[in-house]
């Protein structure tokens, strides 16, 4: 027997979701006990896609209970940040790649009263976030090159997950801000097999898109993710 607590929350990805019927697949992912909904913000130029903004963000806190985990994968995000604030996000995530004054940008989200979160992509490095550590949430470290769910993970990644799990520990040790708390969150090709490897690795976040929404039974599904976790954290 395994408990139910894993201590991961799961982010759904509405990305692969069906569009047309938006408002009752929130509801599937809901019922089925996902801490968040995960909006994948592209613009058709940092990334080779282009999906939704913040009139749908809107909408969807109308609703949904869900905290809202808003991934802005645009050029120059700092231009369009007041609008996400407005539309009703939980947190905002921005990519450091697009973010010259970064330590800014961070403290521009958190002032708005909004958790803040920084994203790097597959090939940058941890030393983008060094220095900011301080000020986010959360840290995404891409698990596919960004613009398009059902991706292949790459495994690569699970190092570099570790080595941000020991940065953020030293971070805790060395500063003043000692009860600094930092998510970890994975996005990109996390199913029932790369959950418990990133979740070892030290990943507390999980997006997960396709794996939920192409399964039959979403919350069968989670269910199984977390326990195999737990198993795998356990041994
Ligand atoms: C990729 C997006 C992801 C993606 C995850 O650019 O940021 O959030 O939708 O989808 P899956 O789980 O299908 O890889
Ligand atoms: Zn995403």
């Amino acid at each position: 027997m395994v408990s139910e607590n894993s201590g991961i929350k799961i982010a759904a990805s509405i990305l692969n979701s069906n569009f047309i019927n938006l408002a009752s697949e929130i509801k599937k992912v809901e019922k089925a006990g996902v801490e968040m909904l995960h909006i994948d913000v592209m613009d058709g130029n940092f990334v080779p896609n282009i999906t939704i903004g913040p009139p749908i963000i809107e909408c969807l806190r109308k609703n949904t209970r869900l905290f809202l985990d808003v991934h802005l994968m645009i050029k120059k995000p700092d231009r369009l940040l007041d609008s996400f604030i407005e539309s009703g996000a939980d947190l905002i995530n921005v990519h450091a790649e697009e973010c010259p004054h970064l330590d800014r940008t961070l403290n521009y989200i958190k002032q708005a009263g909004k958790k803040a979160a920084v994203a790097l992509n597959p090939s940058t490095p941890l030393c983008f976030i060094e220095n900011v550590l301080g000020l986010v949430d959360m840290v995404l470290i891409m698990t596919v090159n960004p613009g398009f769910g059902g991706q292949k993970f790459i495994h690569d990644m699970v190092y570099k997950i570790r080595k941000l799990k020991a940065m953020i520990e030293d971070y805790r040790i060395y500063s003043s801000n000692v009860k600094k708390c930092v998510d970890i969150q994975v996005d990109g090709g996390i199913n029932i097999d790369t959950a418990p490897i990133v979740a070892g690795a030290g990943a507390n976040v999980l997006v997960m898109g396709t794996a939920i929404y192409e399964s039959d039974d979403p919350a069968e599904y989670i269910k199984k993710v977390r326990d195999k976790i737990l198993m795998v954290k356990t041994i």
